[in-house]
């Protein structure tokens, strides 16, 4: 999508931009109509007064998409026409709210369309936005920045709603390297044979039921001095269930399982894009989660990478085995801070409702940044225990741990439980820790004006975080 600017007002548009005007109707009032010979199309915000950030960020999608219910291809707008919706927003300076209105239009615009026939009349989206009245360089290239930002979320909705078919683990660790190209970002992977010989035997274990050849991609941006921030997201690029299957009211989007990994792959590539100066690690732990002939039984014991042994109680607890060894390997970087991105458990949904995300973390630090930064950009998380009392549910009979619960009192807070599996291993790191359970905001909820499917959730956070943390 282009964006224009243009210092004049708009009555000054041009012939062929639709004129959109922000009124303080109701926000369900969506009407194109006709003033002189002049179109437009009037959106209701609501009083302007109870404006704030999280309502800013949705506006600006209804925007694009008021226009694309009325497939018209050009719109010119005038925030400064309506100053009073900025009242509360007195917060943010106009180059951070130029920087959300470019990253949500762009959101808005896209949809997943890959396996779809172009209809004869083309796509409906929009291809110019005019931002008309007062501006300056800082509110254009913040403007610019905001399009980059929105454009690797929906590279990332991209990888995330292709279907499991087309997205095997070596397809997936391809879409990193691409994402990399032309970018100061290294990508190695690692097949089943290197794999074995590292010894990630969780990750392999997982792989076991798969045709598909389990992959570990690492990504490396080096873009300035100190210890890097390590980011490992969860690439199980179908889950089944394993042999612990699914029912089928479950199984439907688990193409979607490697959310974590397709965010954490466009922000490593952002970073490097935004010439971010901070060293920024991506892994990319990746399998597909089958009940084939030779898969992981529940009661077997893998050797994770870091030697503790699991019994798997459950196989369809497959994403904590894959992000053990993941973490595991984290620790050779030197990291100044290790963050999970994982659609890891239906339990997060069950306590938090489709709006935020879990953060499960023992760093109140990190956790007070996380949550600010979420706020900020868009990608709302909440805070959930990782608790001592915990702790037990990890133990097994037979073996270190195990990865699902064998005592009944566990088996409720499943979120909590993910996380202080992964704790397990985090606690080896000599660095903060955080897991981000996305499972909640995977796909678009009510409300959000975002096209079904992948919501592309952290990779705004993810990218507000690597600039502000400090190594
Ligand atoms: N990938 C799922 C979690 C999930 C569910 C993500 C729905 C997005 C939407 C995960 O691997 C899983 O199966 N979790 C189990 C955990 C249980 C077996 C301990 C779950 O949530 O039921
Ligand atoms: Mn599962
Ligand atoms: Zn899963």
């Amino acid at each position: 999508m282009k964006l224009t600017f243009s210092t004049s007002g708009i009555d000054k548009a041009p012939k062929g931009y639709i004129r959109v005007r922000l009124t303080q109707e109701p926000k369900a009032v969506r009407r194109s109509m006709r003033e002189n010979g002049i179109e437009w199309l009037e959106i209701g915000v609501g009083k302007a007064n109870e404006m704030n950030n999280r309502q800013f960020i949705t506006l600006c999608r209804a925007i694009v998409n008021t226009a694309k219910a009325n497939k018209t291809k050009k719109i010119a707008i005038q925030f400064d026409a309506t100053p009073a919706l900025f009242d509360n927003l007195e917060n943010r300076t106009p180059s951070q709210l130029s920087q959300i209105a470019a990253e949500n239009f762009e959101m808005a615009n896209f949809e997943f369309r890959t396996f779809k026939t172009k209809p004869k009349e083309g796509w409906v989206e929009v291809e110019e936005i005019l931002l008309c009245g007062k501006s300056d360089a800082a509110v254009i290239a913040a403007a610019k920045r905001g399009q980059a930002i929105g454009q690797a979320v929906n590279a990332c909705r991209e990888l995330a709603n292709t279907p499991g078919g087309d997205m095997t683990p070596r397809k997936l660790a391809a879409e990193a390297k691409k994402a990399a190209t032309g970018l100061p970002v290294t990508v190695k992977t690692f097949g089943r044979a290197e794999l074995q010989k590292l010894s990630m035997g969780a990750l392999l274990g997982v792989a076991k039921g798969s045709s598909e050849e389990p992959t570990f991609t690492v990504m490396e941006y080096k873009g300035g001095k100190g210890a890097p921030i390590v980011l490992a997201g969860k690439g199980i690029t179908f889950d089944s269930g394993g042999l612990n299957l699914k029912h089928s009211d479950h199984i439907y989007e688990m193409h979607m399982d490697m959310s974590g990994a397709a965010a954490v792959i466009h922000s490593v590539a952002l970073a490097a894009r935004l010439k971010l100066k901070k060293n920024v690690i991506g892994l990319l732990p990746a399998a597909e989660n089958m009940p084939g002939n030779n898969a992981v039984r529940p009661g077997d014991v893998l050797v994770s990478l870091s030697g503790k042994t699991i019994e798997v109680t459950d196989t369809d607890a497959e994403g904590r085995l894959i992000l053990a060894d993941a973490i595991t390997y984290a620790k050779r970087f030197k990291p100044s801070v290790v963050l999970d991105v994982a659609t890891l458990t239906g339990a997060a949904m069950s306590a938090l409702g489709l709006f935020a995300s879990g953060l499960l973390t023992r760093d109140d630090a990190l956790a007070e940044e996380l949550l600010a930064r979420g706020e900020e950009s868009g990608d709302y998380f909440w805070r959930l225990p990782l608790w001592d009392e915990y702790e037990k549910g990890t133990e097994s009979d037979f073996a270190d741990l195990a990865n699902y619960p064998t005592d009944k009192s566990f088996r409720y807070g499943g979120a909590t439980n993910g996380g202080i599996f992964l704790w397990q291993f985090a606690k080896e790191l000599d660095c903060p820790w955080a897991h981000l359970d996305i499972a909640p905001r995977m796909t678009a909820a009510p409300g959000d004006e975002l096209a079904k499917g992948a919501a592309g959730t952290p990779v705004r956070l993810l990218l507000s975080f690597i600039e502000s943390w400090k190594a």
